[in-house]
């Protein structure tokens, strides 16, 4: 599974980057909005920095309104995937982008057949989005169980991004299920590297080298 932030901060991609786990990025709206940068100037920036790709997202809601501008976006850099939104008209020129090798995810996807339908339509990605269910107070763990399977059952070549990770829980549920890629915050991925036995047996480790290298 491939680790993604969920994020525009570039700072925090960049350090991810260079830790030589992070491949991609994924963008929202809002992520753009915090960020407090330019759309255009962020975007190409973070395609400047990561290894695989970024998706953005054009905000639009008609199909003809969507491919345009999906093809303004997808012209930025090569780097780029197309977010479409999980409506009829998002998934109506799904098969109109691929075709014109523009690559699209689905986005605010939060049911397996959902997700079915972006499959079918033959998006390179599909997103659900699982943070956003467990604040309801629903289990995700049916919904990335279910994807995967339809994925499997069929043989649809989308990569399923599990989005919005909040918790270690839930990313372990996205590795036991084979989930392609898990977009994440920087805090989490920090998080990972976490754990206190480390940093006790570690801490023990230095203390007794110092004994060693002044008693020894
Ligand atoms: C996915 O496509 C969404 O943009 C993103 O993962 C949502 O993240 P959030 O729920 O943390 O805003």
């Amino acid at each position: 599974m491939k680790i993604f932030f969920d994020t525009a901060e570039v700072d925090a991609i960049r350090t991810g980057v260079e830790s030589g786990l992070v491949r991609g990025v994924t963008t929202n709206p809002t992520h753009i909005l915090k960020s407090g940068a330019v759309f255009e100037e962020v975007v190409r920036q973070i395609c400047d920095i990561v290894p695989e790709h970024v998706s953005a997202e054009p905000v639009a809601h008609s199909a003809d309104d969507l491919i345009r501008g999906a093809e303004r976006i997808a012209g930025m850099h090569p780097k780029i995937v197309v977010k479409i939104p999980m409506t009829r008209d998002g998934i109506k020129v799904v098969p109109v982008l691929e075709s014109q090798g523009i690559r699209t995810n689905v986005t605010m996807v939060f049911s397996p057949t959902q997700a079915f339908l972006a499959m079918s339509a033959g998006a390179s990605f599909v997103s659900i989005v699982l943070s956003r269910l467990e604040k309801v107070g629903q289990e995700t763990d049916r919904l990335i169980e279910d994807t995967m399977l339809i994925k499997q059952n069929y043989g649809f070549p989308s990569e399923v991004i599990a989005a919005s990770i909040k918790t270690q829980p839930t990313l372990l549920i996205c590795l036991r299920k084979k989930v392609d890629i898990a977009t994440i915050p920087p805090s989490l991925f920090d998080e990972l590297f976490q754990h206190p036995l480390t940093d006790s047996g570690l801490d023990q480790f230095n203390r007794d080298w110092e004994k060693v290298r002044t008693e020894g």
